[in-house]
């Protein structure tokens, strides 16, 4: 118990001392560096343990003495608290300030001094502003800046204190505090305050056009806590331009119109030039371009191009191709053409249309609808002409514009042939079949210009004229063709054929350029269900009949004479032998010889013929 109350009453003691009834001052808190608002108060701190002595403050080194409502003790002196309280403070507080307590006595060596604090009573710097090339941008006015380059502005917040934080802003976004410095330098006309530069350094970009750049000052005596100043970036590019009305389809003459506007983006404004492909002048400065309506004389390539003094832009074209239907321009080489037989001849068209037209030969035949392609080139080469080409020919020119077609058809060529006659070979057979007994018509289809000088057939040896006839043999009048110009139909007619009717006939048509022949064959058939030699059979069977009856009168007449009959049988012969001999002739002449027939019923062609037959006619008188 006795050693505790020991412990107790020592504790106490210590404490005491330590209270400063012994004890030395000590620093709890010195004054730091304060900034205030003019018109406010502030207080700097001094406190300190163990205080004996006296409290007192030098300002700027010099002592500082208290008034109350400006400068006043701001605690319990007596507990150690020596802070002052600025009231109102002014621009005569900006110093240095330093608090200092006696010694706590005579003998003691604890006086106190403390670290100099700066007061600093701020200044509100004026609004910012903004400097391009040292001169004065205005509030609002345009910063104008290349794309793509540098460019640098200056802000200055001048007479503040402390020196004004300068940010930069973008629009809302800050722009990277590596793009700008800031230098603070004491105004000279206004000590302690200060000014501040901050110098941005930035590249603008063409979206950047048009955007607020904001020079922001910080500051705290700003009732705001910040003050700005900005201006629109005007970013200068260089134009780019894209077309407008560019035609996706077909341009028709006289039809459609056409409006190119050539649409630029540039700032500043840029000028544009039109120009054509191949010109020298410049087409035009406006916007746009306008066809109404559009002409051949508008095909070409435009191009547009702007520049301002950025730069000048990428040319752009479009090309314009405007279409037309085709006109014939000539055709020919003469309204009518006259072409020798065999011979060549060429016919010409020249038409103009866009896209170039195509050509197409027509040629009607003469009095008819019927009409014949006859090429598809702007020249038409007839290599070996035939009455067939005799007729107008036009020359039909066709493009397609806008997915139609569009035609032209010439004037009429009429192609003449001359020349010896020709037989349309095609239009004939070569060989024609009848029934024998039927009636066979021959025909043959001919032209010629000039006019045919005779027209004959010609069979065997004989020749009949056109027109004329003999016996079962019509060679009828020509007949002209309507089809045709110059055209005839020969006909020969063979009434009720006979087997020996079958043999080639022979057309000879003559005219003063010359002649053509051509044959045609003809075949007479025996119908099956009539037996073929049914005259033969009937022939035989008399034949066979006269000869029973010989033998058997040769015999009766031997057994009633019942002689040699060889001695007698000479008068009663010659008769029977003469008919039929002249029986076998006429069958044999029918089979064979048509030509004996034939010349016994028609005029001999010539005398030399004449003769012939009359021979030949005298013979048989003769041997009777
Ligand atoms: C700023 O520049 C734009 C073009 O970018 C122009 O239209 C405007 O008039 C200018 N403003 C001033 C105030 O100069
Ligand atoms: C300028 O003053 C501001 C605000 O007082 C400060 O933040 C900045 O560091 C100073 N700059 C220089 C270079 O002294
Ligand atoms: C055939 O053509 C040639 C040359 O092309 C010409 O000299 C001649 O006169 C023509 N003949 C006729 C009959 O037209
Ligand atoms: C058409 O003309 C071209 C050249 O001009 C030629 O090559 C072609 O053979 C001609 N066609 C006919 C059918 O004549």
């Amino acid at each position: 118990m006795r050693s505790r109350l020991v412990t107790w009453a020592l504790a106490l003691i210590l404490a005491l001392t330590a209270q400063g009834c012994f004890g030395v001052q000590t620093w709890n808190k010195e004054p730091t560096y304060t900034e205030v608002n003019p018109g406010e108060s502030a207080v700097l701190s001094c406190k300190v343990y163990n205080k004996q002595g006296t409290c007192a403050w030098q300002k700027d080194n010099k002592p500082q003495g208290m008034f109350t409502g400006k400068y006043e003790w701001s605690g319990d002196r007596e507990s150690g608290d020596c802070s002052i309280r600025i009231m109102d403070a002014g621009v005569v507080d900006n110093g240095a300030w330093e608090c200092q307590i006696t010694a706590s006595s005579f003998t003691a060596d604890d006086a106190l001094s403390s670290k100099i604090a700066q007061l600093t009573v701020r200044v509100a710097p004026s609004p910012p502003l903004l400097e391009v090339d040292t001169v004065q941008v205005a509030e609002r006015r345009n910063f104008t800046v290349k794309e793509d380059r540098p460019a640098t502005i200056k802000c200055i917040s001048r007479y503040g204190n402390p020196a004004a934080t300068i940010k930069w802003f973008l629009d809302t976004d800050e722009l990277p505090s590596e793009s700008y410095s800031q230098r603070n330098t004491s105004e000279s006309d206004q000590p302690k305050t200060w000014q501040a530069e901050s110098i941005l350094d930035h590249t603008y970009l063409k979206e950047d056009h048009g955007k607020s750049l904001r020079c922001v000052a910080l500051h705290q005596a700003y009732p705001t806590k910040s003050k700005e100043v900005h201006v629109t970036v005007d970013v200068q590019y260089a134009p780019t331009v894209t077309l407008q009305g560019t035609p996706t389809g077909d341009v028709e003459e006289g039809i459609d119109s056409l409006a190119l506007r050539c649409v630029v983006d540039a700032n500043p404004a840029a000028n544009i030039q039109w120009r054509r492909l191949g010109d020298v002048d410049v087409f035009s400065f406006q916007e746009m371009v306008e066809f109404n309506p559009v002409s051949r004389r508008h095909s070409a390539t435009y191009t547009c191009e702007a520049r301002n003094l950025v730069g000048a832009s990428d040319p752009i074209s479009a090309r314009i191709d405007v279409k037309y239907a085709p006109r014939i321009l000539t055709v020919g080489p003469a309204p009518t053409m006259t072409a020798g037989l065999y011979n060549h001849t060429l016919l010409d068209c020249q038409a103009e249309g866009n896209p170039p037209p195509h050509y197409t030969w027509i040629q009607t035949v003469s009095d008819t609808d019927e009409q014949i392609d006859r090429g598809h080139n702007a020249t038409l080469l007839l290599e070996s002409v035939s009455y067939e080409h005799q007729g107008q020919y036009v020359c039909v020119a066709s493009n397609i514009i806008k997915g139609e077609e569009k035609q032209v058809v010439s004037d009429a060529v009429r192609l003449e042939v001359v020349g010896k006659p020709q037989v349309l070979r095609y239009t004939v057979d070569r060989n024609i079949e009848v029934e024998k007994g039927e009636d066979a018509v021959i025909q043959i289809v001919f032209c010629s210009d000039p006019l045919p000088s005779r027209t004959s057939w010609e069979w065997g040896s004989l020749r009949l004229d056109a027109g004329n006839g003999r016996g079962r043999y019509t060679a009828e009048t020509l007949g002209k063709q309507n089809s045709r110009d110059d055209c005839y139909n020969a006909r020969l007619r063979v009434q009720h054929t006979d087997l020996a009717d079958s043999r080639d006939y022979i057309l000879v048509v003559e005219n003063d350029q010359g002649a053509d022949r051509y044959a045609v064959g003809l075949l007479v058939n025996v119908s099956p269900t009539e037996p073929v030699s049914m005259s033969t059979v009937i022939g035989i069977v008399i034949t066979c009949l006269i000869l029973l009856v010989l033998i058997t009168l040769i015999v009766l007449y031997a057994f009633k004479t019942e002689k040699c009959c060889f001695s007698q049988r000479g008068d009663f012969k010659p008769t029977d032998l003469e008919s039929d001999k002249s029986d076998l002739e006429s069958q044999k002449g029918g089979n064979d010889t048509s030509n004996t027939n034939g010349n016994t019923k028609i005029v001999p062609v010539n005398e030399k013929q004449q003769q012939l037959q009359q021979q030949q006619q005298q013979q048989p008188n003769e041997k009777r």
